[in-house]
C-alpha cells in the first residue's frame, strides 16, 4: 500500500516537527497536522514562522518551504482523521496526577480519547502508530477500543516511537540513529511495510528496525532510562568528587574513552529535566511493579532519587554558601529551559530550584534567550507552592542578561547556553554585590577566567576548580 495521506494528532514538540521532516521528504504525502489547542495551530500557521510555538534549530526554515504545499496544521480532527490513511497519534501521557498510579503511571486519557475519536470518524481501514511514548502493551488497549466502537472497518496498529532530543530534533530526524518500527508481523506486515516505506525516502533501510509491538514500546522506555541513568551515574560521581579534589570533567573524559562506555551522556549538571526522562522512568517503575518485579522498580527509582537529590543539592549549597541565608538576596538564573536550544521548560531544574530558593525567601531574577516571561510564571504556578501574588513579589523575569545580573549577590547558570560563554563577565563583576558568586550548573564556564576576574565560583563536580 502506498500512502499518499497522514494525519497526525498532536502538534507538540515531537508531532510538529517529525511531521514537518515527513512533509519536506515525502512531496507525494499530504500531511496534515491537527491539535485541540487552537492557540498553538495559530501559531503554527503564523504568517511569520519565526512565531511557530516550538523553538527548535532549522525548524522554521523546513515549516517555511512545506506549509501550505504538503504540510498543514489544522484545529479540524475529523476531517484530518477521515482522509487519512496513516495516522499518528502523538499526544501528552504526563504523569497520572490522581487516582490509581497517581505520581508514577504514565496518564493515557489522551490517547484513550483519540482512539475512540479515530474509532467514531473512521469509515475506511486505516494505520494507527503510535507515536508517543507509551507503557508496554498499550497497543492492545488501543486496539481493543478501535475494534469495538468502531464502524467494522480494520486498524493495523503500529508502534513508532521517536528519539529525537529537543534542540536537535531536526537534526535527529534527518540521521536517526534508527527508526523503529513495531507490528504484528502475522496479521499486520502490509502496515508495517508502508510505514517501513515513507521513512525509506530519506533513511537508509538497513537502519529501519522492524520488531514486534511490546518490544517496540518497551525500547523506548529503556533506551530512556538508560540516558538518564548516564546522567544520574555522574551526578553521583560529581557529589564524591567535590568531596575528595577530584575533577568530574577530567572523570568523564577518562571514562568516556573507554569504548564500552563512551563520551556521550557524561556532562554533570544540575540534574536532567524534559518532559521524558522523569515521567518515562516513574512509568517504568509502575509498570514493573504492576508485575510485582519490586527489586526492578527499586533499581529504577534510583536514577530519579539521585536526580531530585542534585537539584536539592545545588540548591543548599547556594544558600550554604551564601553565608546560610539568602533572604531578600537576588539570585540571578542565567537560563531557564530544560536544556539549550529549546523553548520547552518542562521538568527544567531551574523550577525546582527556584522554588527551593524561594522558601528561602530570596529574590529570583531570571534571564533565558527563548523564554517568556508567561510560561516561567506558569511553570512556578504548576507547582502550588505558592500563590500567584507571592510568585510575582519573588520572581522577576529579564529581557537582558546583564540586567538580570546587575545588583545580583549571585549568579546560577540553569541552562547551558553558548551565548552564556561570550558574556563579557568583567562587565558582569563589576555591576555585582561583593563577594560575587557564580554557581555553574553546567560546568560551562571557564572557571580560572571567572576566579582570576574576582568571582567565587563553584563548578559542579569540582570542575576545573
Ligand atoms: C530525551 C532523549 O534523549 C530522546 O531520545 C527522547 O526521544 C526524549 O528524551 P530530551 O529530553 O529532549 O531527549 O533531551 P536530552 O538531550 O536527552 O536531555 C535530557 C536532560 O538531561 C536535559 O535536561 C539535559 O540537560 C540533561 N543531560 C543530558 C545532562 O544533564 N547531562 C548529559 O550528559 C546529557
Ligand atoms: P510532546 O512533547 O510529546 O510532543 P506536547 O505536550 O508538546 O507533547 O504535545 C501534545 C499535543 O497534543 C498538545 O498540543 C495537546 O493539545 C495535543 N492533544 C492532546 N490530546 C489531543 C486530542 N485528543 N486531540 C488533538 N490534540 C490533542
Amino acid at each position: 500500500m502506498k500512502i499518499t495521506s497522514i494525519c497526525c494528532i498532536g502538534a507538540g514538540y515531537v508531532g510538529g516537527p517529525t511531521m514537518a521532516i515527513i512533509a519536506q521528504k515525502c512531496p507525494h504525502i499530504k500531511v496534515t497536522v491537527v491539535d485541540l489547542n487552537e492557540e498553538r495551530i495559530a501559531a503554527w500557521n503564523d504568517d511569520d514562522v519565526n512565531n511557530i510555538p516550538i523553538y527548535e534549530p532549522g525548524l522554521s526554515d523546513l515549516v517555511a518551504e512545506a506549509r501550505g504545499k504538503n504540510l498543514f496544521f489544522s484545529t479540524e480532527v475529523e476531517k484530518a482523521i477521515d482522509e487519512a490513511q496513516m495516522i499518528f497519534i502523538s499526544v501528552n501521557t504526563p504523569t497520572k496526577t490522581y487516582g490509581l498510579g497517581k505520581g508514577m503511571a504514565a496518564d493515557l486519557k489522551y490517547i484513550e480519547l483519540c482512539a475512540r475519536q479515530i474509532a467514531a470518524v473512521a469509515k475506511e481501514n486505516k494505520i494507527v502508530v503510535e507515536k508517543s511514548t507509551l507503557p508496554v502493551r498499550t497497543a492492545e488497549a488501543v486496539k481493543n477500543i478501535l475494534d469495538n466502537t468502531g464502524n467494522g472497518v480494520q486498524f493495523q496498529i503500529l508502534s513508532n516511537p521517536e528519539f529525537l532530543a529537543e534542540g536537535t530534533a531536526v537534526q535527529d530526524l534527518l540521521n536517526p540513529d534508527r527508526v523503529l518500527i513495531g507490528g504484528d508481523a502475522t496479521n499486520g506486515q502490509e502496515a508495517i511495510d508502508a510505514l517501513v516505506e515513507v521513512y525509506a525516502n530519506w533513511v537508509p533501510r538497513e537502519k529501519i528496525l522492524t520488531t514486534n509491538l511490546w518490544s517496540s514500546e518497551l525500547s523506548k522506555l529503556t533506551a530512556n532510562a538508560f540516558l538518564a541513568q548516564r546522567v544520574s551515574s555522574i551526578n553521583a560521581m560529581s557529589e564524591l568528587c567535590e568531596k575528595t579534589g577530584a575533577d568530574i570533567n577530567e572523570l568523564s573524559k577518562a571514562i568516556g574513552m573507554d569504548s564500552r562506555i563512551g563520551p556521550k551522556f557524561l556532562k554533570a549538571s544540575v540534574g536532567f529535566g524534559g518532559s521524558c526522562f522523569q515521567k518515562d522512568i516513574l512509568n517504568l517503575v509502575y509498570i514493573a511493579k504492576t508485575y510485582g518485579l519490586n527489586k526492578v522498580a527499586d533499581y529504577w527509582e534510583q536514577v530519579v532519587i539521585m536526580n531530585d537529590h542534585q537539584k536539592r543539592r545545588f540548591s543548599n549549597n547556594i544558600v550554604q554558601t551564601l553565608y546560610n541565608t539568602v533572604s531578600g538576596k537576588k539570585i540571578a538564573f542565567l537560563g531557564w529551559a530544560f536544556k539549550k536550544d529549546t523553548n520547552d521548560t518542562r521538568e527544567s531544574a531551574a523550577i525546582n530550584v527556584s522554588d527551593f530558593l524561594l522558601n528561602e525567601q530570596a529574590k529570583i531574577a531570571v534571564y533565558d534567550p527563548r523564554v517568556k516571561e508567561k510560561q516561567i510564571i506558569n511553570d512556578l504556578i504548576y507547582l502550588k507552592s505558592r500563590s500567584l501574588d507571592d510568585i510575582k513579589k519573588g520572581v522577576i523575569v529579564y529581557d537582558n542578561p546583564y540586567e538580570v545580573c546587575r545588583g545580583a549577590h549571585a549568579i546560577a547558570i540553569l541552562t547551558e547556553w553558548d551565548e552564556f560563554k561570550e558574556y563579557d563577565w568583567q562587565k558582569i563583576y563589576d555591576n555585582m554585590q561583593k563577594p560575587a558568586f557564580v554557581f555553574d550548573g553546567r560546568n560551562i564556564l571557564d572557571a580560572k577566567k571567572m576566579t582570576t576576574i574576582g568571582f567565587v565560583f563553584n563548578a559542579i563536580g569540582g570542575a576545573n576548580e
